[in-house]
């Protein structure tokens, strides 16, 4: 009895000093490889697929479609706030290029997302653009070929003795070629008013996303760093970046 339990505490043990190895879908790329940008590029566009989908066994939470509890924008005089928003389109992704710098330890994912759809319920008050806003119900954000660059620095991590990598320094930067609002059931569902300052929101989209888009940036920065770092701590460094 004694015995048996033992053994398995040495499992478990054992399982934990040692780490995971990578996934099938992930093919390990070799820090010393000259091309090796061109190798993480073509191991990520292998992997993505996969990653969107999510993998419990690798701490990696699914992104289609990508769920967080609240949004808040707390901006001058505009107060917004998301319920459980849905975002949905992640899918339509392309990977075009990955670059990691081996001496500073700088990596960079630039990704095309073509569709991205936000929904969920809204509560808006204050002023948007000079223009008084308010009113709560449903909402539609729908963004066009958005641009998105990741970049982090490579922190190393040590758990029973093994490293791990970690992202730290993280930034995210958008080029969007557009952005959809739609926002129902403003001002007590005023029709009038509410289809004036729709319209005058996608018309000044760029200035709208200026003002209140930090919060969405945020969300999006999380996301990228919860999946990286799901797998980063469960795979050993050395495994995941040959040598
Ligand atoms: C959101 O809006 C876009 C276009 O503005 C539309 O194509 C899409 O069907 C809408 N999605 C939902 C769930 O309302």
């Amino acid at each position: 009895m004694f015995g048996v339990r033992c053994f398995c505490l040495l499992l478990l043990s054992f399982n934990l000093i040692n780490g995971l190895h990578p996934p099938s879908y992930i093919k390990p790329c070799s820090l010393s490889d000259p091309n090796l940008n061109d190798c993480a590029l073509k191991s990520g566009i292998e992997a993505l697929p996969h990653l969107l989908e999510g993998d419990k066994k690798y701490g990696i939470q699914t992104l289609n479609p990508y769920y967080v509890d609240l949004i808040e924008v707390n901006q001058g005089d505009l107060k917004v706030n998301l319920k459980k928003p849905v975002t949905t389109g992640l899918e339509k992704v392309t990977l075009k290029a990955v670059k990691i710098d081996t001496e500073t330890k700088k990596m960079s994912i630039n990704t095309l997302f073509h569709n991205i759809v936000v929904t969920g319920n809204y509560e808006i008050s204050g002023k948007i653009l000079i223009l008084p806003i308010e009113g709560q119900g449903k909402l539609n954000i729908t963004v066009v070929n958005g641009l998105f660059t990741y970049e982090f620095t490579i922190a190393k991590e040590i758990k029973n003795g093994v490293e791990y990598a970690k992202v730290t320094n993280d930034i995210l930067l958008m080029d969007i070629e557009r952005v959809f609002f739609n926002f129902e059931n403003l001002f007590n569902g005023d029709k009038i008013l509410g289809d004036q300052i729709n319209k005058f929101l996608n018309e000044n989209w760029q200035d709208v996303l200026n003002e209140a888009g930090g919060a969405a940036i945020e969300v999006l920065k999380g996301a990228c760093k919860n999946s990286l770092n799901g797998l980063f701590l469960k795979v050993p460094y050395n495994e995941l970046f040959l040598q």
